[in-house]
């Protein structure tokens, strides 16, 4: 009978550590363990045995000075193994209860049009790591309109990259879940130029002391960006935050677009823009 047959253990579908999608924050005593539990009977959820206390235990107040603990990295190593499919989900109580935890959801926006060379050139560069080639942007971005022979080009809508300069369709995601209050976002090209101040508004949206200075920032010409003093400028008492500038690979650059290309992606672009600004009502002043 089939019973009978003794075939090896199969492999099955890879599993693999995710962040969470589901966090039960509270309350404390609500009964956070039964949902969890009772959650994780079903079949597409992997939920996590123990609290991870990602959101609340910070380095000042744990044993040591343990900046690490606050890396995604071990949030994510603190999650069960789980398949493609199936939705991650913990619970930690205290989230929900300690007023440092989970204040803000902090977005970093930039140009879209930047954006997506840049994500074009990090993937270009993450293939070249493997050996592998990536085809010149154009030929990811443009597809031949009305057919390959009218010379003319369209976007390629389903191209990665650019669906991800679409900051209104993620933004309006979040603001659907999440009200606007709970979100900072930071001029990310503000922040490339002069970090100072976006860092400093950043600091007080987190109702953090204020503790950055501009002293803490320089601006390297050879790189074209800030990066942070060296001891001299008092850096935080034992932290492992490196100082200097950024790896290589941030602040790469960006080969121009073609006239042709670029004024397709503005006008593909400035409506999104547009509805992402009045989304959070704040301008960028993007040039697309
Ligand atoms: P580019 O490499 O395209 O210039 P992320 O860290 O989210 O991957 O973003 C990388 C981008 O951060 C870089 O994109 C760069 O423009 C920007 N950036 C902002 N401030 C920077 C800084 N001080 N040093 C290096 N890159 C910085």
């Amino acid at each position: 009978s089939s019973l009978g047959q003794q075939s090896a253990p199969h492999p099955g579908p890879p599993r693999a550590r995710r962040l969470p999608a589901c966090i039960i924050i509270g309350v404390r005593k609500g009964g956070t363990r039964a949902a969890l539990r009772f959650l994780a009977l079903h079949p597409d959820v992997a939920a996590a045995e123990r609290e991870a206390h990602f959101f609340d235990r910070f380095p000042d107040e744990a044993d040591g000075t343990d900046e690490e603990a606050l890396r995604p990295e071990l949030y994510r190593l603190r999650m069960p193994l789980s398949l493609a499919g199936q939705l991650t989900a913990e619970k930690t109580p205290a989230y929900f209860h300690t007023p440092a935890a989970l204040r803000k959801l902090v977005l970093v926006v930039r140009n879209p049009i930047d954006r997506l060379v840049s994500d074009y050139l990090q993937v270009k560069s993450n293939r070249r790591r493997r050996g592998r080639g990536h085809p010149p942007l154009e030929r990811l971005l443009l597809l031949p309109a009305n057919g390959p022979r009218s010379g003319r080009n369209q976007l390629n809508l389903r191209y990665r990259p650019l669906r991800r300069s679409l900051y209104d369709v993620h933004m309006s995601r979040f603001l659907a879940r999440f009200p606007l209050e709970m979100f900072h976002i930071v001029d990310g090209d503000k922040l490339a130029r002069r970090p100072y101040p976006e860092m400093r508004r950043l600091e007080a949206a987190l109702g953090l002391a204020p503790r950055l200075r501009p002293d803490m920032f320089y601006y390297n010409a050879t790189r074209g960006f800030y990066c942070i003093a060296g001891k001299s400028a008092g850096r935080k008492a034992g932290s492992s935050v490196g100082w200097g500038c950024l790896a290589e690979s941030k602040g790469r650059r960006h080969p121009p677009l073609k006239p042709s290309t670029r004024r397709l992606l503005a006008g593909f672009l400035r409506p999104h823009a547009s509805r992402f600004e009045r989304l959070v009502g704040r301008q960028f002043h993007w040039r697309l």
